[in-house]
């Protein structure tokens, strides 16, 4: 009999077609399976679970779960999954990096860019009328060459928005647990720092591109806020709970802070009252990964995973499984 894969959203057909030559699929709808209780329903008889960034995977689920053997996630973060609880079960727990690298690096660039030219504000000034005649003083904004990018989090996707930056005349600061290799630091002319409060001191920009765990939750609080420069701009493509959003909020309506670029909530979808009305904040449904190309390469990378678990495969041939 075909194994069971429970897919918990619409993906794209290619990735379809492939897990179905392997196993029977059960199709979840549009947010479908975004409570513990419709998941535990949904996973009675499955034996591997496709499942999205929004999916709750908790430990509850896991443990009833009974046939489940594998979890892959069709996304890089995986906070939504309890990865010890699995662990302990002996599932296998899948994610996936690299191939949704550079569409985020060109997402990071675009919505500095958007935030700091105020791409939105302006094209909703002309959409309602306004644009009465090319303005010398109309829609001002902060020049990048020269000023320095600070980026918390300088993994894959950290490094790509740096590399993009470079080009176009930025400085490159950064915060990581421990310093980056000295070819990569040197190709990127990158200056490291062992203190994030002092990088947010002195950045035009702080990018936030760090997975979200116990020790990054609420990272950037109202203390980081307030000793940012006031024409600093904040970046998040990472995850919403990164930032205290109720501190953003205000930081933004203060003025503490020029802009702030967000394309990912603490309470997603739920956007702060405040930050859908602040005109310095360019907001995006969580969509940095969203290119046709990276999208059915995220399923694919996902699906191979699920399939390489079911035909017994070692882990150590899986290049995208999770351990530790
Ligand atoms: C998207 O947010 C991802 O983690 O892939």
């Amino acid at each position: 009999m075909k194994p069971k894969i429970l897919v918990t959203e619409p993906i794209p057909d290619k990735v379809i077609t492939h897990l179905s030559s392997f196993g029977k699929i059960i199709q979840g709808e549009r947010g479908e399976y975004n409570t513990e209780e419709d998941l535990i329903a949904g996973l009675q008889h499955a034996d591997a679970l496709l499942c999205m960034l929004s999916t709750p995977v908790s430990r509850k689920v896991i443990e009833n779960a009974p046939k489940l053997k594998v979890i892959a996630n069709f996304a890089v973060g995986y906070d939504n999954i309890d990865v010890n609880a699995a662990h302990e079960k002996g599932i296998r727990v899948a994610n996936t990096p690299d191939v949704l690298t550079e569409a985020c690096g060109d997402f990071a660039m675009g919505l500095l860019m958007a935030v700091t030219r105020k791409f939105n504000e302006a094209e909703q000034y002309l959409r309602e009328g306004k644009f009465k005649g090319w303005e010398p003083l109309g829609f001002l904004g902060m020049e990048l060459r020269g000023k320095t990018l600070g980026i918390i989090g300088m993994g894959r996707i950290g490094q790509s928005f740096a590399h993009r930056a470079r080009a176009f005349g930025m400085n490159i600061a950064y915060h990581n647990r421990n310093p980056l290799p000295d070819d990569i630091t040197h190709a990127l002319d990158a200056v490291y720092y062992t203190d994030h409060r002092q990088l947010a001191r002195e950045a035009d920009v702080l990018s936030l591109n760090c997975p979200l765990t116990e020790g990054t939750h609420h990272l950037v609080d109202e203390d980081i806020l307030k000793i940012m420069p006031d024409h600093a701009y904040l970046i998040n493509i990472s995850r919403g709970p990164v930032v205290d959003e109720a501190a953003l909020a205000r930081a933004l309506k203060e003025g503490q802070i020029a802009g702030a670029g967000l394309d990912v909530f603490e309470e997603e979808p739920e956007v702060h009252p405040e930050l859908i009305q602040a005109p310095n904040a360019t907001i995006l449904p969580h969509i940095a990964s969203a290119t046709f190309e990276t999208r059915e390469a995220i399923g694919m990378l996902a699906a191979n995973a699920i399939i390489s678990v079911l035909k017994g495969k070692k882990d150590s041939e899986i290049p995208n499984l999770i351990t530790g």
